[in-house]
């Protein structure tokens, strides 16, 4: 047993809040030696509260409800959804809105926790379209938001969250409801055994241990949608912040899509290279993800600070499995041929010569994506310390 319940953990994981609750994130290089797909051990976690125990025999009997602004209220149980609805399978990227947010508490104290360059990962997700679901349910006339609601109970009540209707009305927007990933049943820290997953937005949107779909004319009134996941003004501070409620309750600041964002896995940062007896080239590599749907079109390397730049190669897994659509997988067909979008991060790979990397202090990485949104070279500092995405750098020595 571990201090917040009964989960087994993998010892490769690093805490990043104390022993509870549960926040963790794989050691860069670990996570990215997995390859495009994540295993459920070294997936990061995310947890505001104690994980809700679900036994394995209570699983089928699960219940959930779509509720609200709705002509025909639904209440279904797991077993039920997997039965009455088709099923598909996607590779889906999800990544904390607060990725990258120690490079933020090094320059100004965030209120958040110090997470690395690993707080996204990504899994093949199978189960039931939102969509499918809403359209049984009859959004009525003047509904405009899904919000959703977990079973984990915190100190301000349970945790939830509320996206657009019409995004989840749209299957192009691929908002899911999973009970498998990877082919297994959830594990406990990631919905065991029902979850939202809501590609290319924060991952704070993808509400775990899903009980309830409440369809309003209004976004969420939960703390955690209002007091969390949101970029405020940089002159914000953590007190200005505490003092006026009325920057919280401004839904212009709430997050949703992700921004484009990239990091370097080799070298690792303040790696001392051994380049004697190596090859000519040194590979440089890393993970790049865009937001929304749009999908990176470039990843620049700069090994003198932004005078110039040179273009990695790029490599789009997630297209494999667009070529495989209508594919059985997991108990799901795997259904992504009609949807452009891209929702799973990229791997980028770049060789520079040694020549060339003996007289570099440090290596930078940005990437650009579809709408030709590019890394900023500069922070956004906000109070919460979110959406973090300008140069990723890497420090390097050699070894004389
Ligand atoms: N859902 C519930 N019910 N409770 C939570 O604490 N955390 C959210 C989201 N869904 C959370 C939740 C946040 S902030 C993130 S980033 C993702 O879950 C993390 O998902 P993961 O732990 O499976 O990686």
């Amino acid at each position: 047993k571990t201090p917040d319940g009964w989960l087994p953990r993998d010892p490769r994981l690093i805490r990043l809040t104390g022993v509870h609750p549960f926040n963790v994130e794989a050691p860069l290089t670990d996570l990215f030696n997995e390859g495009f797909l994540t295993s459920p051990e070294l997936f990061y976690v995310r947890n505001h509260g104690a994980v809700p125990q679900v036994q394995d025999e209570e699983i089928p009997d699960w219940e959930f409800s779509i509720e609200g602004l709705v002509e025909n209220p639904i209440t279904l149980t797991l077993k039920d959804l997997i039965a009455g609805y088709p099923q598909i399978t996607c590779p889906i990227t999800l990544v904390c809105a607060g990725n990258r947010r120690k490079e933020q508490n090094v320059v100004r104290k965030t209120k958040g926790f110090s997470w690395g360059a690993a707080g996204v990962s990504t899994a093949l997700w199978t189960g039931t379209m939102m969509q499918e679901l809403l359209k049984v349910a009859k959004p009525k006339r003047g509904a405009r938001y899904v919000c959703m609601e977990g079973a984990d109970k915190l100190p301000n009540g349970y945790y939830g969250t509320s996206v657009k209707l019409n995004w989840a009305m749209d299957p192009n927007r691929g908002m899911m409801l999973a009970h498998k990933m990877n082919g297994e049943m959830l594990r406990p820290d990631h919905g065991k055994p029902l979850r939202a997953v809501i590609p290319g937005q924060i991952g704070g949107r993808s509400v775990k241990w899903l009980k309830k779909l409440i369809i309003t004319d209004k976004p969420s009134d939960n703390w955690y949608h209002i007091y969390d996941n949101r970029v405020l003004p940089t002159s914000v501070s953590p007190e200005e912040s505490a003092n006026n409620q009325a920057w919280w309750m401004d839904e212009r600041y709430a997050i949703f899509d992700l921004s484009c964002n990239s990091a370097i896995a080799y070298p690792a940062h303040e790696e001392q290279l051994c380049l004697v007896g190596a090859p000519e080239f040194y590979r440089a590599k890393g993970y790049a993800y865009g937001g929304g749907g749009r999908r990176i079109t470039r990843v620049e390397v700069t090994l003198d600070k932004g005078k110039t730049w040179r273009l990695a190669n790029i490599d789009y897994a997630e297209d494999r499995y667009r070529e495989a659509a209508g594919t059985e997988l997991f108990g799901g067909t795997i259904d992504m041929e009609w949807r452009e979008a891209s929702f799973c991060w990229c791997f980028w790979n770049i060789d520079i010569p040694l020549a060339e990397l003996r007289d570099a202090k440090d290596i930078f990485v940005r990437c650009m994506d579809e709408s030709m949104t590019i890394q900023p070279r500069d922070m956004y500092w906000s109070v919460l310390g979110m959406m973090n995405n300008p140069w990723f750098r890497v420090t390097i020595s050699l070894e004389k």
